[in-house]
C-alpha cells in the first residue's frame, strides 16, 4: 500500500489540495482514517474513502492518502470555511504552529512535521505552492529520505525579496517529482539544471477546483449580500508586506482606493495582516463609506466577487490565475510576476507598485479599455488527475 501525505498550511493551499485528495479518491481505494489530536484543532476519530481499510485487500495500487494541515493559518475564515466549502475531510495531523517569524514558524513546522514523518513513513509528501509550510515539509521530508512531490513547480519571479521566492526556488531544488502549471515554469526549471524527467506539464489544480465548484459558485448569493450589480463593481486584495507593511505605501493604496470609489462601489476583502496595518496605522477612518471593508470571504462568495466584478486589483498569486481563467481584467500591484502567462495570455496587467500609475490604469480599464484574454494550456479541470496518476505509475514503478 502508497501512503502519502499533502501538506497544507495557508489559504491558497487548500484548493490545491482538494482536487488531488478527490482525484485519490477516485483512483484509490482507501484515504485517510487517523485518529490524532495536537493542536488547537482537536481532530475526532474519522474515515473519509469509499471502503473501510480493514475490507482493503491490500494491492499495490491501494493509497492511503492523508492530509496534514500544519495550522500556519488557523482563522475560522482563513482556514476551516475552506475545509468545509472544498468538501475536504478533516485533516489526519493537525500541527497548530500558528503565525511567527518566518525563522519560527518554518522551524515549528519542521520539528512538528517530523515527527509524523516518523510515525507514519510515508511513500511520498505533497506540498503545493510556495507558502512557509511548502519549504518546511519538503525539508523534513527529505531529511528522512522520503520522496517529495512540488505541485504548483518552476514558478519564479526573480525577486528574493519574497519570501515566497525563497521557498519555490528550495522547495524545487529538493523535491522529487516537479508538476508545472504553465510553460514558463518547464523553461526555469530546464535552465535551473533540473533533470527533465522529474517535470511535468500537468496544468492547473487550483484551476481544476474552480471548473469542479463553478456551479455551486453562480449560486453564491454574496453580490446580493453587499448590494452589488454584476460588472459594476472593483474587487480588491492586498496582503504582501512590501505594499501593506509600510505606513506611507498603505496610505498610498488607500488614496487611490479612495479616488477609485469615487467612480465604482469597491470591495475589499480584508487579510488579518492588511487589518492589523490599518488598525495600528490609524487608517481605518481615511478610507471612504463606497469602500467596502470586509473580512476574509469564503472560497464560493469570493470567486462569484471575482467572475461578477469589472475589475480586480491585487497582490495575490492566485488571484492573477483565477481571473485569467475567469476572462476578468486583473490589475497586479507589484513589480514582477511568477505567473507571467496570466500577462502573456490572459487578462493580467502586471502594473507595478507605483499606486498613481495604477489608479490611472484602472480608470483606464474603467473607460473600457480591457484586455482580451485566452485560458491558458492544460487549465482544463484535470490537472489533479494528472498527477494522481502519474504519481502512482511512478512509485509502483520503483517498488
Ligand atoms: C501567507 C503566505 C503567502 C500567501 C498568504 C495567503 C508565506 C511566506 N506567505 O502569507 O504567500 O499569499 O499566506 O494568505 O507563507 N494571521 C491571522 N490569522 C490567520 C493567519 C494569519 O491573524 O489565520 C495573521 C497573523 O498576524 C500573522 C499574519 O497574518 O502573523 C501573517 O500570516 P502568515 O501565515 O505568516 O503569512 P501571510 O501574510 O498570511
Amino acid at each position: 500500500m502508497l501512503r502519502i501525505i499533502s501538506v497544507v498550511g495557508a489559504r491558497p493551499n487548500f484548493m490545491k489540495v482538494a482536487p488531488l485528495h478527490k482525484a485519490f479518491e477516485k483512483l484509490s481505494v482507501v484515504s485517510g482514517q487517523r485518529s490524532v489530536e495536537s493542536g488547537k484543532w482537536k481532530v475526532e476519530s474519522y474515515k473519509v474513502g469509499v471502503e473501510n481499510e480493514s475490507n482493503i485487500n491490500h494491492q499495490p495500487s491501494t493509497i492511503n492518502h492523508l492530509i496534514c494541515h500544519t495550522g500556519q493559518h488557523y482563522d475560522e475564515k482563513m482556514s476551516k470555511v475552506f475545509f468545509d466549502e472544498l468538501e475536504l475531510p478533516k485533516p489526519d495531523f493537525y500541527l497548530g504552529v500558528g503565525s511567527g517569524s518566518h525563522a519560527e514558524q518554518t522551524a515549528k513546522v519542521m520539528i512538528e512535521f517530523e515527527k509524523i514523518l516518523i510515525q507514519e513513513k510515508p511513500d511520498l509528501v505533497i506540498v503545493v505552492g510556495d507558502v512557509n509550510s511548502t519549504i518546511a515539509c519538503s525539508l523534513a521530508a527529505v531529511k528522512l529520505n522520503i520522496k517529495v512531490a512540488h505541485v504548483e513547480a518552476g514558478l519564479r519571479s526573480f525577486d528574493n525579496k519574497m519570501p515566497e521566492e525563497i521557498n519555490r526556488v528550495l522547495t524545487d531544488t529538493i523535491s522529487d517529482f516537479l508538476f508545472v502549471t504553465e510553460k514558463s515554469g518547464v523553461d526555469n526549471l530546464r535552465s535551473s539544471g533540473v533533470s527533465t524527467g522529474k517535470v511535468f506539464f500537468v496544468g492547473n489544480c487550483m484551476i481544476d477546483s474552480l471548473i469542479h465548484y463553478l456551479p455551486k459558485i453562480d449560486k453564491s448569493t454574496i453580490l446580493e449580500t453587499y448590494s452589488l450589480q454584476p460588472t459594476a463593481y472593483l474587487l480588491v486584495t492586498l496582503h504582501r508586506p512590501s505594499n501593506v507593511d509600510d505606513e506611507q505605501s498603505l496610505k498610498k493604496v488607500i488614496v487611490m482606493l479612495n479616488h477609485l470609489s469615487e467612480k465604482r462601489k469597491i470591495v475589499f476583502p480584508i487579510h488579518p495582516r492588511t487589518r492589523a496595518n490599518i488598525k495600528s496605522f490609524g487608517l481605518e477612518s481615511l478610507l471612504n463609506a463606497n469602500v467596502i471593508l470586509t473580512d476574509p470571504i469564503g472560497y464560493l462568495d469570493f470567486i462569484s466577487l471575482v467572475k461578477n466584478c469589472e475589475l480586480v486589483i491585487t497582490d495575490s498569486g492566485g488571484i492573477q490565475e483565477e481571473s485569467t481563467y475567469l476572462g476578468v481584467q486583473c490589475l497586479t500591484l507589484r513589480d514582477n510576476t511568477e505567473r507571467p502567462v496570466t500577462v502573456e495570455v490572459g487578462t493580467n496587467h502586471l502594473i507595478g507598485t507605483d499606486f498613481k500609475k495604477a489608479e490611472l490604469a484602472a480608470l483606464e480599464i474603467l473607460s473600457g479599455k480591457k484586455k482580451i484574454g485566452k485560458i491558458p494550456e492544460l487549465w482544463d479541470g484535470k490537472a489533479a488527475e494528472r498527477i494522481v496518476k502519474i504519481l502512482i505509475e511512478k512509485l509502483e514503478a520503483d517498488g
